[in-house]
């Protein structure tokens, strides 16, 4: 490949597993996606936590994630904690590479077993998880408060590795 091609071709996006050096780029990402943002020092923590690991999307030349994806470990199950791509960079098909590596790189830790739980409105999140082949395994009624005080649904979903 020569020079002018490295310039006029961007690298293809990848993903990588993120330390807490991430912690103030995860939080931007998050308070961009949800309501409830959580705080640098709050991304510090979970990051440092022993059994939570987090991964991140990259594109074009970044050095920043567009997106990561963070879960905590227990045994041989994993809970995905939260999910998120920037803005700028959704509706574009990242989100399904960056999880797929994110579930291969736990299923390579030996976690057998994936959970999470998603709102009942959130389109792209539960085509996201099916698309992966999560399947629905309950409903808690109520679960989420809206910023307006309503209350919504939460589905749970779960897949085995
Ligand atoms: C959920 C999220 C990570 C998906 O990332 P994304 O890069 O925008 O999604 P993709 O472009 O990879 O699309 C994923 C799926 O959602 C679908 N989708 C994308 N935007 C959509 C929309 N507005 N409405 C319905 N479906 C949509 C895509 O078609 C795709 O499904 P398919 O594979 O069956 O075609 C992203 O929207 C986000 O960060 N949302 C805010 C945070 C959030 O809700 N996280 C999940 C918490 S459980």
């Amino acid at each position: 490949m020569s020079i002018l091609d490295r310039f006029i071709h961007p690298p293809a996006p990848r993903c990588a597993a993120l330390g807490t050096e991430a912690a103030a780029r995860l939080a931007a990402i998050h308070a961009s996606a949800f309501s409830r943002g959580w705080s640098t020092l709050d991304f510090e923590r979970l990051l440092g936590e022993r059994g939570v690991l987090a991964d991140g999307l990259f594109l074009g030349r970044a050095s920043k994630p567009a997106g990561f994806v963070l879960s905590r470990i227990v045994l041989d199950e994993a809970e995905i904690i939260t999910v998120a791509v920037a803005p700028e960079a959704r509706g574009r098909g990242h989100s399904r590479p960056l999880l797929a590596h994110h579930l291969d790189a736990l299923s390579r830790k030996g976690v057998a077993r994936v959970h999470l739980e998603v709102e009942e409105g959130n389109l792209p999140a539960i085509a996201l998880y099916r698309r992966l082949r999560f399947a629905e395994t309950g409903r808690r009624e109520g679960y989420y408060r809206k910023p307006d005080g309503t209350r919504v649904a939460a589905l749970t979903m779960a897949l085995a590795l």
